[in-house]
């Protein structure tokens, strides 16, 4: 696992993109895990100057989303389809066709779990998927509790994240789906590099579990652990309850 410190959220955010934009370039045909909400925001806008300015290519590239709500409608604008638009993909020259997220609103929702699991393995597997942390130490929308082996599935969304998400519902939690199809643990470790990112002193604490404490399902997160390809970005104030030291560059450019 390589930890890396930034200095703030521009600092991460670029790596983060520097990271995936390489994968990109070696494998036009790569398939991309990718993640909503606030943290990975500032990976998208530099994936898409890079697109813009150094035309950095998307035309084969094929996506993932981890998760997405029960019950919100592609166009709803809390849908993580409606967020993926937005940030990234009506900014670069990806084919929507190639984007893949749950259907929150398919009729028979565990047919639709197993449908994305067999859609992963058909497109070869997922060749770099970004991850963001819970406070509570989720990756994507495995709680606290979730089975470290899971797959696809509906989830039923704790409390705390329903309130941390209540923000972009006009702060009424009532509002936020009690539900979503999430990835499951086993199906992110099936990726073949992760990045994880964090941003904030409000994830400092998940993050000195997931980097620093045992392996538990209490902190979903803690599984990267296992992952033999891993690369965890975050600023100062999401590394501030760290006990180790980490460097600012990855091991290769420090030779
Ligand atoms: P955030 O969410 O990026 O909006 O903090 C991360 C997560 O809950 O996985």
């Amino acid at each position: 696992m390589e930890v890396i410190v930034k200095e703030n959220y521009e600092e991460m955010s670029k790596f983060a993109a520097q990271l995936i934009a390489e994968v990109v370039r070696k494998k036009p045909r790569a398939v991309l895990g990718l993640a909503t909400g606030s943290t990975p925001i500032g990976t998208y806008k530099e994936l898409i100057r890079m697109h813009k300015e150094e035309g950095l290519d998307f035309s084969q590239i094929v996506t993932f989303n981890l998760d997405e709500y029960v019950g919100l409608p592609p166009d709803h604008p809390q849908s993580y389809r409606y967020f993926m638009n937005e940030h990234l993909f009506n900014h670069i020259n990806i084919r929507m066709e190639n984007t893949h997220i749950p259907n929150g609103m398919a009729k028979d929702l565990k047919a639709e779990c197993e449908k994305y699991e067999q859609m992963i393995k058909e497109a070869g597997g997922i060749d770099i998927q970004l991850l963001g942390i819970g406070a509570n130490g989720h990756i994507a929308f495995n709680e606290p509790g979730s089975s470290l082996s899971s797959r696809t599935r509906i989830k039923t969304l704790t409390e705390k994240t329903r309130q941390d998400n209540a923000r972009f519902f006009d702060n009424e939690i009532n509002k936020v789906p009690k539900y979503a199809i999430t990835m499951g643990i086993g199906t992110i470790l099936e990726a073949r590099k992760l990045i994880l990112l964090a941003s904030g002193e409000n994830k400092a604490d998940a993050i000195a579990r997931a980097v620093e404490g045992p392996i538990t399902a209490q902190c979903p997160a803690s599984v990267i652990q296992f992952h033999r390809n891993v690369v965890v970005i975050m600023d100062k104030a999401a590394a501030s309850k760290l006990k180790g030291n980490y460097p600012d560059t990855p091991a290769e450019l420090r030779l």
